[in-house]
């Protein structure tokens, strides 16, 4: 399943040198929090978490049918709802697990599955991510996914209300449900 070198090319033509620099740190960052799942499999869904990154408008017209047209308002998210499916075409991921984490590493979820925390978590704290609040995700990333992805969560909530840019519903609902397991 997992083939960087298969990959790369088509990645770095597609995403640019960056953003697979920053695909490859998500991946590190990815298998340090790991304990379980196989690592081909972590691999697989970091490296191509940001595949739809930076040709929404290519593949909008090609896969868009599968995109809910109400997503679409969401600017910053899009990118994930479109890279699961980039994934399944163009790199021939069939897995669901893997799809997954790459159409929820944005938004979150309800009950995320253990791949959706690891490649949420990774991306928020892969090693050249910078912004206030970062050191205090990765402290609680060593113990306990869920406090780091709640803590995260409602920093980026509070980000968007402060900029006035609109929540998508996953968030909410990613928050709420951590909420409720925090408060059992
Ligand atoms: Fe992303
Ligand atoms: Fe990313």
């Amino acid at each position: 399943m997992y083939d960087i070198k298969k990959w790369e090319n088509n990645l770095i033509e597609d995403i640019g040198r960056k953003r697979f620099e920053h695909s490859k740190r998500v991946m590190d960052a990815a298998i340090k929090l790991n304990n379980d799942l196989d690592e081909d499999f972590v691999r697989t869904a970091a490296i191509l978490h940001d595949c739809a990154k930076y040709n929404e408008k290519k593949y909008l017209k090609l896969y868009g049918d599968n995109i809910n047209k109400s997503d679409l308002e969401f600017k910053n998210v899009i990118h994930s709802f479109l890279g699961a499916e980039v994934a399944k075409k163009v790199y021939n991921i069939n897995n669901e697990y893997i799809l997954d984490a790459i159409r929820f590493h944005t938004t979150g979820r309800a009950s995320m599955t253990k791949l959706d925390k690891i490649i949420y978590l990774a991306d928020a704290i892969e090693s050249k991510r910078n912004y206030p609040g970062v050191d205090q995700i990765r402290k609680l990333a060593e113990n306990d996914m869920d406090k780091a992805i709640l803590y995260s969560l409602s920093r980026n909530i509070t980000y968007l209300v402060e900029k006035s840019i609109l929540i998508h519903p996953l968030t909410i609902e990613a928050y709420n449900y951590l909420i409720r397991e925090h408060n059992e």
